[in-house]
């Protein structure tokens, strides 16, 4: 057998053959299916892109209608899992709630029919359907009121910020989440694709390998980092504070949220792209200070750290945006699963499509041959 250098983190190491997305580090470039991320940005919709990264290329004009339609009329959530949902501690992170919610799910379709293109289209419909709304579901109920009825007249970022905010939301401010949800929806072998591909190796429910992609995007290293963010900007305070800031994380060696990433050495162009939504909100809803700090902090770490290839990632930005859309910061991270829960299920159909179960190895570096001791004498 060949013996590979072992990679803590396996950086460098390829997991999988995909065709789904491209990153190239060095130049800054990411691409779905071929097509680079400002292009679609500019002219997709979410749902679009899910089709594209799902089904391997743009839909005809009917084929989007039927998918569209159909995502709409599944949005709503059975009663029994809103009251489950309800009975879950309103202390509790939304993470963790939606984590619950997404296996709970696959209770009520226990069939697994893998080879099945209806049973896949079905599962991705469904899940990309009802993750928002157990979202939105979970953050009213937490506050005590009743979840509110997804509406199928808005479509699926309008109808989120509407079940969310219960009121109509903004054309601008709509289309701003909406590029969002195409910022975040897909990108490579990152933690929690990998974990939702490892799952999905061992021929699982789809509801099972999602469930385990929200619990690995939720760390702080990944997608969490979005909402340690806003605090940074907050504990900070004023743009005199940055600099000092930075200085005492370096000399902690501390990492600076928002900042760095395994693949860009470059600043990360959703990063480039999240900061012009920014900078459209705030002219149309008024500035905010923390994009000053947030400006500053740019400048003093690429100062810094230009060296090590250490710029904003998507993190740095995307909190701004939805804090100007009065989200509450514990939902940004449940905002990147909805995104990213169809780049987990273009995953999900890619790993079945040729499929080994996951199991590397390990170089073992404990004890042989130790005597059991009986407890009396440990
Ligand atoms: N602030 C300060 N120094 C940093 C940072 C940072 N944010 N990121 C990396 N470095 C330094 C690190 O100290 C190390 O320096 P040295 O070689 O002198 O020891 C060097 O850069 C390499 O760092 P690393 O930790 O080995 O890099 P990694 O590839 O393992 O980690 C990362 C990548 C994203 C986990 C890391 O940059 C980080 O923790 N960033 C802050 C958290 C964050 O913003 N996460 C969101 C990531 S992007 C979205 C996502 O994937 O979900």
């Amino acid at each position: 057998m060949m013996v590979c250098e072992y990679k803590p983190g396996l950086e460098g190491i390829p997991a999988a053959q995909s065709s789904i997305s491209y990153v190239d580090g060095q130049k800054g470039i990411l691409e779905y299916r071929g097509i680079r991320i400002e292009e679609l940005a500019e002219k997709s919709t979410f749902l679009e892109t899910a089709y594209l990264l799902i089904w391997g290329e743009l839909p005809s004009k009917e084929e989007l209608e039927a998918f569209e339609h159909e995502v709409r009329y599944h949005r709503r959530i059975k009663y029994r899992i809103r009251d489950m949902m309800k009975c879950f501690p309103e202390s509790g992170h939304p993470m963790d709630a939606l984590q619950a919610s997404a296996a709970a799910l696959g209770l009520f379709y226990s069939l697994r029919d893998l080879h099945n293109p209806a049973y896949i289209r079905d599962s991705v419909v469904r899940l990309i359907a009802t993750i928002p709304t157990m979202v939105a579901a979970f953050q009213l109920m937490r506050k005590g009121n009743d979840p509110v009825r997804p509406r199928d007249d808005l479509d699926y970022s309008a109808n989120f910020l509407y079940m969310l905010n219960e009121q109509e939301p903004d054309p601008l401010a709509a289309r701003i989440f909406d590029i969002c949800l195409i910022l975040h929806v897909e990108h490579t072998m990152n933690a929690s694709t990998f974990s939702a591909r490892v799952t999905a190796s061992t021929l699982t429910d789809p509801y099972a390998v999602v469930a385990s992609a929200v619990g690995t995007l939720g760390g702080p290293l990944h997608g969490g980092a979005n909402e340690e963010v806003i605090q940074m900007l907050e504990d900070i305070g004023s743009v005199d504070n940055v600099r000092p800031y930075i200085q005492d994380c370096l000399e902690r060696k501390a990492k600076i949220m928002g900042f760095g990433h395994r693949v860009y050495k470059v600043k990360d162009p959703r990063a480039t792209i999240l900061q012009k939504l920014v900078e459209q909100l705030f002219e149309k809803f008024g500035h905010d200070k923390f994009y000053d700090i947030a400006q500053e902090m740019e400048r003093v770490v690429e100062e810094k750290l230009a060296s090590k290839g250490i710029y904003p990632n998507v993190d740095f930005y995307s909190g701004l945006v939805y804090r100007k859309m009065g989200i509450p910061t514990d939902l940004f991270t449940p905002i990147f699963a909805i995104a990213r829960v169809a780049g987990w299920l273009a995953h999900w159909k890619e790993q079945l499509a040729e499929n080994r179960i996951f199991r590397p190895t390990q170089i073992y570096n404990g004890r042989h041959e130790i005597p059991y001791a009986p407890i009396e004498q440990r």
